[in-house]
C-alpha cells in the first residue's frame, strides 16, 4: 500500500498531468500534432490549452525507461493499425491506446469493464494509462474467457492487456456439432492474439489455450517467489526482463539470449534424450513437431496441404504447389487456409497460442508443454506422432 502512495504523490510532485497537458511537448504522450482539422477525440486527451509543466522531461522519473520501451514506440504497428479508418475501434482500444485503456478502466467518468467510444489514433501507452486513480484501486482481470484472476497487484494492469482476446470459449462455440475431422465449410482460424502473456501464466486458471477433455492441465505458473508476477521478472518500464536477477539463481545465464538455457526441471518433455537442453528449447523442438502434424493432418485429412507464416495474417494459408514452404505469393489473406476440422483447428488454435508469446517457456513452462503434448496426441489420432519418449508434465 505504502509503495502506491509514495507512487502517486511522486507522480503527483512530478507534475505529470501538468506536463501532458501542454501543446509543446505533446509527442510525449504519444500524440501526433493535433492539427485544426483532426476530428474531436471521443474521450479523454489532455487539454492544450493547460498551463505548460516546469519540470524538464529528464527530472521526470522513469522518463528515460519508458521513452525506450515498446510502449512508447510511436512508430509501431500496434499504436498505427488504425490510421486509415481514423479511430480505433471500440473492440481494439482498450489494448492499443491510452485513451481507450483509460475508457475501459472507467478513467474517463463511463462505466468500468468496457470501452465506451472508438479512441482516437495516434497515441501510445503512457504515464496516465497505468497511473491513475483507476489503476491504483485494480486488483483483478477478467480474461476472454470469462474467468478472473483476483487479489492481484500492480501486474493487473499489464494483464489487461497482455491477455489475448479469444480462449477455449471461443473454439468450442466454433466448432460445436461438427465431427472431429469434418471439414467445416464455415470454420475460420481463431487467432488468441499476440504476447497474451497473462493467459499462458495464468494457464487453465485463464483457459487461454485449448484445453482437451479428460485431461488436467496446470494452472497458474508458481516460480519462486518474488519472480512470479509480470512486474518482478520485466523491468516495470523498460519492460525488458530483468536478466541479472535471474542470473543470481540460473547460473546459465549471462545474457538476453541465454534466458533460453535456463534449466531446473529434470524430465526430457521432447522425446530427444537430452533432459539438460533449456526448457525453452523442450518448447521449440514440441512446437516444430506440432506444425509437423498440423501439416501432415491437413495433407491427408482435409485434403487440402497447410502452410504456416508467422509475419503474415491469418497465418495458415493453403499450400497450392505442396512444397511445405509459406512462399510469397500464397502467405495473403484472400489465400487462407479454408478446409479447417475441429482437430485442425484446435491443434492451429493452440499452436498460434505458444507462438505468440515468445515468453511462454518462463510464463508457464508446466501448461505449455501439456498444450503442445495434447494438441499433438490429439492429432495422433489421425496422422503418426510419436510420443514414446517425451514426457508429459
Ligand atoms: C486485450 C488486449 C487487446 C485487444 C482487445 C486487442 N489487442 Fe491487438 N495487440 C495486443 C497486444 C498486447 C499486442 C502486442 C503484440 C506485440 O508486442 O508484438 C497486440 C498487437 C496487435 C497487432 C500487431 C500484430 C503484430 O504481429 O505485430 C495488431 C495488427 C493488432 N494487435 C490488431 C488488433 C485489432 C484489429 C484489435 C481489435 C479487433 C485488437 N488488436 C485488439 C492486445 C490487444
Ligand atoms: C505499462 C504501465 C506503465 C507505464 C506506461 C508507466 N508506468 Fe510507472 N509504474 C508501473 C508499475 C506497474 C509500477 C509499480 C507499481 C506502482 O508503484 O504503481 C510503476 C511505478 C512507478 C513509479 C514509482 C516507482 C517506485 O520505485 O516506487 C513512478 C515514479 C513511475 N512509475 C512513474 C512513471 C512515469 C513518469 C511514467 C511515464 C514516463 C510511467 N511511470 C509509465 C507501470 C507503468
Ligand atoms: C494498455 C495496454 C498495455 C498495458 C497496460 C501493458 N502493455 Fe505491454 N504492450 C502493449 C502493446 C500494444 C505492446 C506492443 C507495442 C509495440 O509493438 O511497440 C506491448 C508490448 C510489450 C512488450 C514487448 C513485446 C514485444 O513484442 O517486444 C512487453 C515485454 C510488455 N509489453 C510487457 C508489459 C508489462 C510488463 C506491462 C505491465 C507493467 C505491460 N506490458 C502493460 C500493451 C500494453
Ligand atoms: C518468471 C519470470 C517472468 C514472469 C513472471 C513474466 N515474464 Fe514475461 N518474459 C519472461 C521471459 C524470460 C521472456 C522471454 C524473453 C526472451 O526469451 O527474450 C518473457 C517474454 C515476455 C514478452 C514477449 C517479449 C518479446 O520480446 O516478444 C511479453 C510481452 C511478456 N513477457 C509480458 C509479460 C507479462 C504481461 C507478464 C505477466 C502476466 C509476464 N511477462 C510475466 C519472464 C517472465
Ligand atoms: C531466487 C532464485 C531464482 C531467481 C532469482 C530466478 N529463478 Fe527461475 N527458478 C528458480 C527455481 C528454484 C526454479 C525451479 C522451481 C520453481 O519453479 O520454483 C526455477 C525455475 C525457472 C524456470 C523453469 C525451468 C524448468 O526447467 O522448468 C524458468 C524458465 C525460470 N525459472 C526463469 C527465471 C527467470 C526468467 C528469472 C529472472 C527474471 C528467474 N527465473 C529468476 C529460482 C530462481
Amino acid at each position: 500500500m505504502n509503495d502506491r502512495h509514495n507512487t502517486a504523490s511522486l507522480l503527483a510532485a512530478a507534475s505529470i498531468a501538468a506536463v501532458l497537458a501542454t501543446a509543446t511537448i505533446s509527442w510525449f504522450d504519444g500524440s501526433r500534432a493535433q492539427t485544426p482539422t483532426a476530428p474531436a477525440p471521443a474521450t479523454v486527451q489532455p487539454a492544450t490549452s493547460s498551463p505548460a509543466g516546469s519540470l524538464p522531461l529528464t527530472q521526470i522519473p522513469f522518463y528515460a525507461e519508458w521513452a525506450a520501451s515498446p510502449h512508447a514506440r510511436r512508430d509501431a504497428e500496434p499504436f498505427n493499425h488504425w490510421n486509415k479508418e481514423g479511430a480505433i475501434p471500440v473492440a481494439c482500444a482498450r489494448c492499443h491506446s491510452t485513451p481507450g485503456f483509460l475508457d475501459y478502466l472507467g478513467a474517463d467518468g463511463t462505466a468500468p469493464g468496457a470501452v465506451n467510444h472508438p479512441a482516437p489514433v495516434g497515441t501510445v501507452i503512457t504515464c496516465i494509462a497505468c497511473h491513475n486513480d483507476k489503476t491504483l484501486a485494480l486488483t483483478s482481470v477478467t480474461f476472454p474467457s470469462g474467468l478472473k484472476a483476483e487479489n492481484l497487484g500492480a501486474e493487473a494492469r499489464c494483464m489487461t492487456c497482455h491477455q489475448g482476446v479469444e480462449s477455449e470459449a471461443s473454439v468450442d462455440k466454433a466448432v460445436a456439432g461438427i465431427a472431429d475431422d469434418t471439414v467445416g465449410p464455415k470454420l475460420t482460424f481463431i487467432n488468441v492474439h499476440y504476447r497474451a502473456a497473462g493467459a499462458t501464466l495464468y494457464g487453465s486458471q485463464a483457459r487461454g489455450a485449448y484445453e482437451y477433455p479428460g485431461k488436467t492441465y496446470a494452472g497458474r505458473y508458481v516460480h519462486r517467489a518474488p519472480y512470479n508476477r509480470c512486474t518482478s521478472c520485466h523491468d516495470l518500464h523498460t519492460v525488458e526482463v530483468k536478466v541479472s536477477d535471474c542470473a543470481a539463481c540460473h547460473k546459465e545465464v549471462t545474457d538476453k539470449r541465454s534466458l533460453h538455457l535456463i534449466r531446473v526441471s529434470k524430465a526430457d518433455y521432447d522425446g530427444n534424450g537430452d533432459s539438460k537442453e533449456g526448457i525453452a528449447q523442450e518448447v521449440e523442438l514440441l512446437r516444430g513437431r506440432l506444425l509437423g502434424a498440423i501439416m501432415d493432418y491437413a495433407k491427408t485429412i482435409s485434403n487440402k496441404p497447410i502452410v504456416y507464416d508467422v509475419h503474415a495474417y491469418p497465418y495458415f494459408f493453403i499450400d497450392s504447389n505442396s512444397n511445405g514452404a509459406a512462399d510469397k505469393d500464397e502467405a495473403k489473406f484472400p489465400n487462407k487456409y479454408n478446409a479447417w476440422t475441429p482437430r485442425l483447428l484446435k491443434a492451429a488454435y493452440n499452436y498460434q497460442f505458444v507462438t505468440k508469446d515468445p515468453g511462454a517457456y518462463a510464463h508457464n513452462p508446466t501448461y505449455t508443454l501439456q498444450i503442445l503434448h495434447d494438441s499433438l496426441s490429439d492429432l495422433g489420432a489421425k496422422v503418426t506422432v510419436d510420443l514414446a519418449k517425451a514426457k508429459r508434465p
